[in-house]
């Protein structure tokens, strides 16, 4: 234990080949509240408070390899407008917005008030005893401004896979409450991630994440065949061309178990996690026209494309797709507090409360931090944001920049396709399966030694940049990867 805190503490001093520093980038922008408290916290107190942890051991790390880790530790601990910056105050490029969730930037001041003041003035409010807050309401009222017309049910949770969870419950709940009991299956699609409890685990088509649980998986789920198909579709900018007939495997899905025990089929937009797959040109419509048909709901899982990643609040209106139920978060609150939620048709909405008896909750469901006084201050805050700077078309004004962008790595040896829409896009490395994921986690290990976040995902990198992204930054991502392969 003692070499790896050793270690730790090398790493944490040792200077990065990055040359930016968090002066240079961020000059020394310390924090208002802190300064109003009287409590003058700098850069470099705070990194030294945060960066020197006693013990590597009891925290189990989400989706990491723990043992690596602990042989080469590296901790960010500060962050700011487009950087992340380590302990010695290297900054580091963030190409990734965190886990494409903070679209405005790191260290937004309104934020930290709106959360400091709701604070202040009430921590938390139960929701379980009949009781609500103000803000619980506001922030669903702003969430609503945005979702598209009729989708203006919101129920909060904390994480998206919570999300996706409530949203196949409110699928279920809503056939029973018409009547329509049979309906038990869902049907989800290959290389897509839902989260990872057992429903959004069981629609996902990552097999990672279903291994060792399939004996637990819900029952009755079907998978659509992924969008992706290398032959047709490599190095496509935007929607590829081929494939929008691939939604017409619900159909085939209907012949063989029947509309009448189908409740929902359940699709990312675009396929973040498994590496940025666009889908297909008419594809989400026509699967759309499909589901209509047969009285299936549409679940759109948009906790990456929500809150302006391709330019609109939604990408249902990107695509002009109509879903039943959409599934948000990451981006509600520019991820500063945990946050996601669930935006129902009216109509969902108001089935499940109209056959349920009076005074008796209509959806047995819920979580304790639903709709949390504090996420809900960090949410209102971050639409605020959003609003006044215009990120969202900022973000699609960019979209095109960061096209031509990525796509200038065409042709470098080992590349084997450039996807992109909005500012979401993936490189994906040549041949051998293990070998490529190798690749793409070294490369995002070289990338960080030169000052770069990128993230690495089976044998892909992904970039999705916040909104705020400067041509130059753009710029300075491509250059790095581009350097970064030359090691090779
Ligand atoms: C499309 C999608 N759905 C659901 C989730 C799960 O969200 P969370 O990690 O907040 O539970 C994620 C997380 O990355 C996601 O990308």
């Amino acid at each position: 234990m003692e070499r790896e805190i050793d270690k730790l503490n090398e790493v944490m001093s040792t200077p990065s080949s990055g040359e930016r520093s968090r002066d240079d980038l961020a000059g020394s922008r310390s924090s208002e509240l802190d300064r109003e408290s009287g409590e003058v916290v700098t850069a470099s107190t705070h990194a030294g408070r945060l960066s020197r942890p006693q013990d590597l051991d009891k925290f189990w790390m989400p989706f990491t390899a723990n043992r690596d880790f602990r042989k080469q530790p590296r901790l960010i601990t500060a962050a700011e407008g487009m950087y992340y910056f380590t302990a010695n105050g290297d900054g580091i490029l963030d190409g990734t917005a965190g886990l494409w969730c903070v679209n405005a930037g790191h260290g937004r001041r309104e934020i930290v008030q709106a959360v400091h003041e709701q604070m202040m003035e009430l921590d938390y409010a139960p929701s379980f005893l009949q009781l609500g807050h103000p803000l619980a309401f506001s922030a669903a009222n702003k969430v609503a401004e945005l979702t598209p017309p009729g989708l203006d049910r919101i129920f909060f949770t904390n994480s998206g896979s919570e999300a996706i969870d409530t949203a196949l419950k409110m699928a279920i709940c809503y056939h029973h409450c018409r009547g329509d009991t049979q309906r038990f299956r869902f049907i989800g699609r290959e290389r897509s991630y839902h989260g990872v409890n057992f429903g959004g685990m069981s629609v996902g088509g990552i097999a990672n994440n279903r291994a060792k649980f399939h004996a637990n998986l819900m029952p009755g789920v079907q998978h659509l065949r992924a969008t992706y198909d290398y032959e047709k579709q490599r190095f496509s900018r935007g929607e590829p061309e081929w494939g929008g007939e691939l939604a017409d495997e619900l159909e085939q899905l209907v012949d063989v178990h029947g509309a009448h025990t189908i409740a929902a089929v359940i699709v990312e937009p675009v396929a973040g996690s498994t590496g940025v797959l666009v889908p297909p040109r008419g594809y989400l419509r026509r699967l759309e026209r499909i589901a209509r048909t047969h009285g299936i709901l549409l679940i759109l899982d948009e906790v990456i494309t929500g809150f302006g990643r391709l330019g609109t609040p939604f990408s249902a209106q990107y695509f002009g797709v109509s879903a039943d139920l959409i599934v948000m978060g990451k981006g509600i609150n520019n991820a500063s507090i945990p946050m996601a939620a669930v935006a129902a048709k009216n109509e969902i909405y108001q089935t499940i409360v109209d056959a349920a008896p009076a005074n008796t909750p209509e959806f047995f469901h819920g979580y304790t931090f639903s709709a949390h006084p504090a996420a809900c201050a960090a949410s209102l805050a971050a639409q605020e944001i959003y609003a006044r700077e215009g990120l969202f078309q900022k973000a699609g004004a960019m979209a095109g920049y960061f096209e031509e962008a990525i796509h200038s790595l065409e042709g470098i040896k080992g590349i084997k396709d450039i996807r992109n829409i909005g500012l979401l896009g993936a490189i994906e490395f040549e041949s051998n399966r293990s070998a490529n994921e190798e690749m793409a986690l070294e490369i995002h290990y070289r990338c960080f030694a030169r000052g770069l976040l990128v993230r690495h995902t089976g044998s892909s990198v992904t970039l999705s940049p916040p909104f705020i992204v400067k041509e130059a930054e753009v710029d300075l991502m491509i250059d790095t990867i581009a350097a970064v392969l030359k090691t090779f």
